[in-house]
């Protein structure tokens, strides 16, 4: 089976920073860094490093050539990626001492997909395939009703969390994921918990608490693993990939968390998006607590 990701596609500037800014504050880096990133490709990478086959859907401008290579030479399908004449997504990134991070997010060439190239590029999708967006990318609806009349198992990752977006997909779910402040936000938006929502998989993500899966009224618990945490940025990212890899793989949920949270940990203990990712080997192979 395929993954088709509707995803985004950033150049990451990653600034080592003493503290997060604050409001008129000017404030030196220690260091900066440059990434594949955008949560999109961040989910496709992930789960191209899980083992599946991944196509990824999206734009890129005419500064994004090195993203697209990157993403080939990572093991995805970039034949349905567009080159526009809008740059390329970025985002600066400030990740402190702790590993916390804010991100300012320029979304350029993400919001120029055409619904011809959607079109397309799921015209050769089958039954069974598997379909994500995140949102950071235009054509989120359009796409999530592609997919479920297709016969594809829809899924979203509900970030950078709007509640009118979530909203607008919500009917076409079979699987929702998101972190535990936009399952609060998602419940003060629309007077709903996840519990009340008519999707069939949905996860919340707790950061260093691990993630809670919700499937037909069941709430099932999975703790993270014990990490010195130095950069969360893409952890989720991480996560999501991993956890599309095993349900495409059709391993048990169970066993598809418990991988995903291995790969997540190990992803908070390094620098970088993309280009940092582990592979499956190195996920099964991890020392964890
Ligand atoms: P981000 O936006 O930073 O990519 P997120 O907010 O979408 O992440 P989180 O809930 O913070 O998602 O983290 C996703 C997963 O990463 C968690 O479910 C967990 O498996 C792993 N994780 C995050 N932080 C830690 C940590 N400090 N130690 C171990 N695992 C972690
Ligand atoms: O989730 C992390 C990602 O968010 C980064 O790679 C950045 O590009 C933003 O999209």
């Amino acid at each position: 089976m395929t993954i088709w990701n509707l995803g985004s596609i950033n150049a990451d500037m990653i600034y080592d920073v003493p503290h997060l800014p604050g409001p008129g504050e000017t404030l030196s880096a220690n260091r900066l860094d440059r990434y594949l990133g955008g949560k999109g490709a961040n989910m496709s990478v992930a789960a191209a490093r899980a083992g599946a086959q991944v196509a990824h859907i999206g734009a890129v401008g005419p500064d994004g050539r090195w993203a697209l290579d990157r993403m080939t030479e990572y093991g995805v399908d970039t034949r349905h990626i567009t080159g526009v004449e809008v740059p390329t997504g970025h985002a600066i990134i400030a990740v402190d001492a702790q590993g916390e991070n804010n991100i300012i997010l320029f979304p350029g060439s993400n919001h120029a997909i055409t619904q011809g190239q959607l079109g397309q590029a799921l015209s050769s999708a089958l039954q069974g395939d598997v379909l994500v967006m995140q949102n950071e990318t235009n054509l989120q609806v359009e796409s999530a009703k592609m997919g479920r009349d297709l016969g594809l198992t829809v899924c979203y990752a509900a970030a950078p969390f709007q509640a009118d977006a979530v909203q607008a997909v919500l009917p076409y779910l079979d699987f929702l994921i998101l972190n535990e402040i936009e399952a609060e936000q998602l419940q003060q938006a629309t007077g709903q918990s996840v519990t009340d929502l008519e999707v069939e998989h949905v996860i919340v993500t707790l950061g260093s608490k691990g993630a809670r899966y919700y499937h037909r009224g069941a709430a099932t618990d999975f703790p993270a693993h014990k990490v010195k945490a130095v950069d969360t940025t893409g952890a989720g990212d991480t996560f999501t990939g991993y956890v599309l890899a095993g349900m495409d793989r059709g391993m048990p949920m169970a066993q598809v968390i418990s991988q995903a949270n291995r790969a997540a940990a190990l992803m908070v203990t390094r620098h970088g998006t993309a280009d940092v990712i582990p592979d499956l080997k190195e996920v099964r192979e991890a020392r964890l607590d």
